[in-house]
């Protein structure tokens, strides 16, 4: 007994050290989460959406490319059903946005790099109509809805368009 009083002080600063050491791993592991973030989600109102043949070339582009800022946007199929939502996500795409707009209900400076030198057609196409069906966004789409093609997006390139120009087009 003698002898454990005597270690006493040792004993509690080997606690100590031992409580600061379990903390510092907790507060490490919770960065590691944060920084990992969610896994997407790429939720589907008919259980139909992966089966396109983009689906997996989308959700790898999405994966290394867009996730990192943004986990989901799930509001795509709103605009592009909107009036010029079509268009104006291509462009946003092609030739990145700055500009005011209307996010999540607040207005925000929307400041969007331009995808095109980054995709072929190939590619965008399987992005856009990614983000059609992701995150349970097809919810929105309507049925006869039609997807975009190569054809369209490129179709869309080589044209003069300033990424405010890009803004000034979104449908709201
Ligand atoms: C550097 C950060 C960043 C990267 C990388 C990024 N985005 Fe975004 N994107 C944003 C921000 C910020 C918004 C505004 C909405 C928000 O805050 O979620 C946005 C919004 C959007 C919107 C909605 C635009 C609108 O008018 O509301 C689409 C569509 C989009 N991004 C697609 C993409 C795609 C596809 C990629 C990958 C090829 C990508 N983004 C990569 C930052 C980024």
């Amino acid at each position: 007994m003698q002898r454990f009083l005597r270690r006493r002080p040792e004993l509690l600063m080997g606690t100590f050290v031992l409580v600061v050491a379990l903390g510092a791993g907790l507060f490490r592991a919770a960065d590691y989460v944060v920084a990992i973030g969610p896994e997407p989600t790429p939720a589907t109102a008919t259980g139909e959406a992966d089966t396109h043949a983009w689906f997996d070339t989308g959700m790898g582009l999405w994966d290394a490319h867009c996730y990192s800022c943004h986990a989901e946007v799930p509001y795509v199929s709103e605009l592009f059903v909107a009036d010029g939502g079509r268009d104006y996500l291509i462009d946003l795409m092609l030739y990145g946005a700055q500009g005011e707009a209307e996010i999540f209900g607040a207005v925000e400076m929307l400041r969007h790099r331009p995808y095109g030198g980054s995709f072929d057609d190939d590619q965008m196409t399987a992005l856009l109509n990614l983000m059609l069906v992701a995150w349970g966004n097809d919810e929105a789409l309507p049925p006869d809805a039609e997807f975009y093609t190569p054809d369209e997006v490129g179709a869309a390139r080589g044209r003069d368009v300033s990424p405010r120009e890009v803004i000034e087009h979104r449908p709201w």
